[in-house]
């Protein structure tokens, strides 16, 4: 525990607001994360999950409140940051190939005036082979599927060798076995002490999934640990009258503290 408090937090947001025409969509958030966790940002549609990770990025006027990185300021350890947005909100169209797009992810270590050399090549290639895309790495982006175009942006993401990812619904469209295979992936980044924060939708996953989640809903309803913090009623906070799915979630919360836990989640689907 000790050891946990003297660590200083990947993430710390502190009293944060952002309005839209003056409607708050997220409304004083207060959180902190440790280092080295798998962590799930969970809420319905509309709750402010994508808005918090734009916050945090820069991407947004805030207003209130800050957002900081390892106790700094984004702008000071920006190449320690990755961030994987949500499919629809990237223009595919544009003209590059896979390995481009995945070389863009070592820019922030080459210096903008430096032509990649052959060790970035290499390293990018070694990024689609973990996302298992290497065979693409000539195709243009907009000849992909959706799934293709997400582990596209994670090859991305991997080749940055940041401390901390931010990745925005990440599963949307790619299929169960590819799912299965870059949640190990993240699992073993966080082994490395890395800090990942998913936007997850599929709330029958996340108790196998997340260390921690963050349940959000324009305000924060909880953060902390899954196996304290991902509870029926917190849930029910989360998601008010969705009452059908919740009970769906009470049983996966049951069926997940019996011992025999191996693949008992997939099995309720
Ligand atoms: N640029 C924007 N201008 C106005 N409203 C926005 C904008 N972006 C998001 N919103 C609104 O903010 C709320 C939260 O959006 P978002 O963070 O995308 O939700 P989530 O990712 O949880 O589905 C929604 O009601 C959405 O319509
Ligand atoms: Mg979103």
């Amino acid at each position: 525990m000790e050891k946990e408090i003297s660590i200083t937090p990947a993430l710390e947001i502190h009293d944060l607001t952002v309005a839209f025409d003056r409607k708050p969509v997220l409304w004083n958030i207060d959180l902190k994360l440790p280092q080295g966790k798998l962590v799930g940002i969970i809420g319905p549609n509309g709750a402010g999950k994508s808005t918090l990770i734009k916050a945090v990025m820069g991407l947004l006027p805030l207003s209130s409140g800050f957002a900081k990185l390892f106790d700094q300021d984004l702008n000071d350890i920006r190449t320690r940051v990755s961030y994987v947005p949500q499919r629809e909100s990237v223009d595919w169209d544009f003209p590059a190939s896979v390995l481009d797009v995945v070389l863009m992810g070592r820019y922030g270590k080459l210096g903008l005036f430096n032509r990649p050399r052959k060790a970035d090549r290499d390293a990018a290639m070694d990024c689609l082979k973990q996302v298992g895309m290497e065979q693409y790495a000539h195709r243009q982006i907009s000849q992909l599927s959706g799934g293709q175009q997400q582990r596209t942006f994670l090859a991305r993401a991997l080749a940055q060798q940041a401390d901390i990812y931010f990745m925005d619904e990440p599963f949307a469209g790619v299929d169960a076995a590819t799912e299965k295979a870059i949640i190990e992936l993240l699992r073993n980044m966080t082994q490395a002490n890395k800090t990942v924060i998913v936007v997850h939708h599929d709330l029958q996953s996340v108790p196998q999934y997340f260390d921690w989640v963050i349940l959000l809903n324009t305000r924060l309803i909880a953060c902390g640990p899954t196996a304290s913090t991902f509870t029926q009623s917190n849930l029910q906070e989360t998601y008010g009258g969705k009452l059908t799915l919740l009970s769906d979630v009470g049983d996966l919360i049951k069926r997940e503290s019996f011992p025999n836990r191996e693949g008992s989640a997939k099995q309720a689907l």
